[in-house]
């Protein structure tokens, strides 16, 4: 048998032999029988005085493949059974030290709606707002009737809002909520049926849903979040600091916030308001209307309880997608809700 063969042979027995190796004790029986000083691989080297001066080259090269494949393969048994202690183990090691194996799969990141979303609650937190969530399955009576939207209002029309009850039937109709000012009315309410006390200072981000013909800039569910400050003498002048504190805080120290008198039911006066802010690093500031403002009603802190003589309050509300839009560059509302991986990647 040539010297080359018997590695061949060592090298399929031993492989073989290693596979059926279960415990400590039958690893160190194999290490004695191949890889030991008197093991197999040993017993072959003196063969290699007889190997042909030519092909020494070639058959040592062989001899040293086989023995580290043996070794190597010693190594990794002994590391599956967890004898790197040596002696008997009775489980795998696991070395809780050792850096974690490289995930090869891709790692997600935070939806661009929900990362907006949370750097809205996060500067309205430190300018003192809390955050209030609200039911997205809503009734009337908080939708629109508390927030002084009369009966005959447009805006209660059932083709403009997905009732889940018939208005015509029904004293409190529920319906999927249109707008997140919805959480005004619940967290007035609430504060006053725990005794109220002032302040109320809160944000509400939230689904809201209205039957709009989807297109690039309309949905049937988008996202408001929606700002309530009450409070013995709030004014127009706190609700313009805030908007413009939140506009700097967000858009960086050169934007800037204006107010254009509009109307809204639950506010009065009412105004919408635009930023002028630069959505995207690197290019021009420019107006972007982004919602609607105003002082509280005092029919709406009355039909929460709340005595408008004594307080008073703002709120604002407006449309995180639009923020979202602007912000990454994104042309089509739609892009958002259509499961895009990319959307996800981190990149
Ligand atoms: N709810 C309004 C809408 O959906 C937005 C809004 C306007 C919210 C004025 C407010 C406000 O709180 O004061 O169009």
């Amino acid at each position: 048998m040539t010297m080359l063969d018997a590695l061949n042979e060592i090298e399929t027995s031993a492989m073989g032999a290693l596979d059926q190796v279960s415990d400590a004790e039958a690893l160190e029986a194999w290490r004695i029988e191949y890889i030991g000083t008197k093991g197999k691989i040993r017993s072959v080297m003196p063969m290699m005085k007889d190997v042909p001066n030519e092909q020494k080259g070639q058959v040592g090269k062989r001899l040293n493949e086989v023995k580290s494949k043996l070794e190597g393969g010693f190594k990794a048994k002994q590391e599956s059974l967890g004898s790197g202690g040596g002696g008997k183990s009775s489980g795998p090691m696991l070395d809780l030290t050792e850096p974690g194996v490289i995930d090869t799969h891709s790692v997600g990141k935070e939806h661009i709606i929900t990362r907006v979303r949370g750097e809205l609650v996060e500067i309205f937190s430190r300018l003192g707002f809390e955050v209030a969530q609200g039911p997205e399955l809503e009734d009337d009576e908080h939708n629109f009737v508390k927030l002084n939207i009369p009966d005959a209002h447009p805006a209660r029309d059932p083709i403009d809002n997905f009732y889940v009850d018939d208005p015509n039937e029904v004293a409190t109709p529920r319906m999927l909520r249109s707008q997140t000012s919805t959480v005004q009315i619940r967290t007035m309410e609430d504060a006053v049926a725990k005794g109220w006390g002032p302040p109320i200072k809160i944000v509400s981000p939230g689904r809201v849903y209205r039957p709009d013909t989807v297109d690039a800039t309309h949905s049937f569910m988008f996202h408001q979040i929606e700002g309530l400050y009450i409070d013995k003498g709030v004014s127009m002048s706190d609700l313009m600091s805030t908007l413009l504190q939140f506009a700097r805080a967000y858009f960086g120290e050169d934007a800037d916030v204006r107010l254009r008198p509009s109307f809204f039911p639950f506010t009065e006066p009412s105004a919408e308001f635009d930023m002028m802010i630069a959505l995207k690093p690197g290019t021009d500031p420019s107006w972007i209307e982004l919602g609607g403002c105003g002082m509280v009603d005092p029919n709406v802190l009355e039909a929460c309880g709340i005595d408008p003589e004594e307080y008073t309050g703002f709120a604002f509300g407006f449309g995180i997608e639009r923020i979202a839009m602007g912000k990454y560059g994104i042309p089509d509302i739609r892009m958002l809700f259509e499961n895009d991986i990319r959307f996800l990647q981190r990149v």
